[in-house]
This record gives C-alpha cells, sequence and structure tokens, in this order.
C-alpha cells in the first residue's frame, strides 16, 4: 500500500498595527495597502492535511465535527491554488483545532490558512521558502501572509501576485510588548473581512487613508525598530480610527462596535494620559486589543477585567513563525 501524504502544521493569529483594509484585486486578494503586525504567542491553530487518492472531495473538520459548507468551499478553494503550485491532483482531508476558543473574539482566519498553507504543501512535499508560503498564505487569507512569520511583521503591498508577501520586520525577542485582548462578545459577526474589504472602496475616506498609508507604515516601522512605545501608540491608534472611519462610511455602513468598545477606547486613553504604556486597537469586531509595555501589562489585565461588559481578558506576547509539527514517535 502506498503511504498517504500527510503532514500537521501549526500558526498562530495576529493583531494588525497598521490595517489592511480594501483590495487592489479581490480575488488574488492584493491589498489596497501594506500592514504591519505582531504575530500573537499562546494561541494557535494545528492542522493536519492528508491528500488521499481514494477521496472524492475534500473535506474539513474542525475540532473533530464536519465544518460548515461556507468553511468547506474557501478550503477548497485554497487547495485548489495549493494543489496547482504543487502540480497534485489527490484531494485531502483537513483536521483543524484552534487552541483558543472559536468565538474568543479572536480571527481564526489567519492562523487557519497560514496553517492550512504549509501543512499541505509539506504534505504535497514541496520545500518553500518563506516568501513563497507567505504570498500562497495570501490567497485563502490576506491576513494569513502575515502569521507565517513570527514577531514583528510586514506585508508589501506588491503589484502583482508574486511580490505580495510579508517579512519579518523584527523578531518575537525584539520588544515583550503584550496584547491584552479585551473580550466583549462571542456573537458573530453580520458581515465578515472578505465582504468588508469589497466595500471599503464605497467610502469617501478610504482614497485618503489609502494615500497616506506608507506615512503611518514607515512610523510604525520605525517606532518598532527603536522600541519607541509612545510613538507606537500613536500611530497605532490612528490607523485603526481610519479603518474604522472608513467601515462606518461604507455603503452600506459597518459599525462593529458595541457600547464596552467605547468604554474601554476612553479608558485606555486616561491611562495614558496618566503614564501607563497602552494603546488600543480594533479589527472587525467589537473587542478591543489593547497593547501594553511589559511594565504596564498586569495594571491593566486587572482594570480591563473590571470594565462592565468585558467577558475575560487575553493576554498575548509576540509569537512565533508558522512550524511543521513532526509525528509523535
Ligand atoms: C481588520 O485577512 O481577515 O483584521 O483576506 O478576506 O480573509 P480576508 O480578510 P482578513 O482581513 C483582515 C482585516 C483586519 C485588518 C488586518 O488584519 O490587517
Amino acid at each position: 500500500m502506498i503511504p498517504l501524504r500527510t503532514a500537521t502544521a501549526e500558526a498562530s493569529p495576529n493583531i494588525a498595527l497598521i490595517k489592511y483594509w480594501g483590495d487592489a484585486e479581490h480575488t488574488l486578494r492584493l491589498p489596497a495597502n501594506g500592514s504591519i503586525s505582531m504575530t500573537l504567542g499562546g494561541l494557535s491553530t494545528v492542522t493536519r492535511v492528508t491528500f488521499d487518492p481514494s477521496l472524492e472531495k475534500d473535506s474539513l473538520l474542525l475540532a473533530g465535527a464536519p465544518a460548515p459548507p461556507g468553511a468547506q468551499e474557501r478550503v477548497a478553494r485554497h487547495l485548489d491554488v495549493l494543489r496547482a503550485h504543487a502540480g497534485l491532483g489527490e484531494h485531502a482531508l483537513v483536521e483543524s483545532t484552534n487552541s483558543f476558543p472559536s468565538g474568543a473574539g479572536i480571527a481564526s482566519s489567519a492562523s487557519a490558512f497560514a496553517a492550512l498553507t504549509l501543512a499541505a504543501l509539506t504534505a504535497a512535499g514541496c520545500g518553500v521558502d518563506s516568501n513563497t508560503l507567505s504570498r500562497l498564505a495570501r490567497r485563502g487569507s490576506g491576513s494569513a501572509c502575515r502569521s507565517i512569520l513570527g514577531g514583528f511583521v510586514e506585508w508589501q503591498t506588491g503589484a502583482l501576485d508574486a511580490d505580495s508577501f510579508a517579512t519579518q520586520l523584527a523578531p518575537r525577542d525584539h520588544w515583550a510588548l503584550i496584547d491584552l485582548v479585551a473580550v466583549i462578545s462571542h456573537v458573530p459577526k453580520a458581515i465578515g473581512s472578505t465582504e468588508g474589504h469589497r466595500l471599503a472602496a464605497t467610502s469617501p475616506l478610504q482614497a485618503a487613508r489609502v494615500a497616506d498609508a506608507p506615512r503611518r507604515l514607515a512610523l510604525c516601522r520605525e517606532a518598532i525598530l527603536q522600541r519607541d512605545f509612545a510613538a507606537l501608540a500613536e500611530v497605532v491608534e490612528l490607523d485603526s480610527q481610519m479603518m474604522h472611519a472608513v467601515m462606518m462610511t461604507s455603503s452600506p455602513p459597518l459599525l462593529y462596535w458595541m457600547p464596552p468598545t467605547v468604554d474601554i477606547l476612553q479608558a485606555v486613553a486616561s491611562w495614558r494620559r496618566a503614564g501607563k504604556g497602552v494603546c488600543a486597537t480594533i479589527d472587525a469586531g467589537p473587542n478591543v486589543h489593547c497593547l501594553c509595555e511589559p511594565g504596564a501589562a498586569a495594571d491593566v489585565e486587572r482594570a480591563l477585567g473590571s470594565v462592565p461588559g468585558v467577558e475575560h481578558v487575553l493576554a498575548c506576547p509576540p509569537g512565533g513563525p508558522a512550524r511543521v509539527l513532526l509525528p509523535a514517535p
């Protein structure tokens, strides 16, 4: 019997410090602007891919149960991209588990598509460099291209499929920031990122946001390299607010915030005025990521826990790159 081609990989989610919002080209997921993120340690998706010539179609199990049809389709489409790259025709069984509860307020598409891409290419016997891995992960979910790398990561826009991928700006031990994720809702969002990217261009603010992105990227890059928290805080909050301004002025408008979101934004502003190293950023949902300098994290975590509406707080240091997990001997 010919052994099946199988491999398991692990990847972590990431928080965007400069956000990807809107595409220059939708199908290839070429972004309208570059972005910068921190990979989140302590959280991961583990995915096993098994190519099997006896399968008639791809199938996806999430935590052991068949995934909903939309997720099955999205994974099958991504496997088509990976099979074309690897020159393989077999269908696959994909078994994926998150170390964090789904609905914990952490978007899992970045870690999911990074782990899937690495596992599938490894199973297919394809040796690929990290630029190629990142470029291919991008086709599954834009932000997944950043989860291939650990630490602090930048995704250059690129003009073509071939040059739109992420690279590491600084390793995880460069700066011991902590991302405290204040989770205020488990309710799945009505409009996900993929649809949101398509709506971005309907906002009259998107062109100004995109035109100013190189300036914000430069400020953020420099703040990370210099470990300058005050400079980082200023540009991270500006960038997040600019993305949410675009969301709120799209047609139809997207308002992801809930009342506790605003309460936390105001609390973070007052803590920073009082000298604490903390700033806030929000992805496509109501939960607030509070980035902290190491010395501020314990106080901020305690204070966030007592804001009404905060269900729990996750504490994430910078995380490592996507990696292949070897089978137990
Ligand atoms: C607000 O990467 O989730 O988190 O490519 O459609 O999967 P798809 O979109 P996705 O968009 C991320 C949006 C964001 C900002 C960011 O992570 O840069």
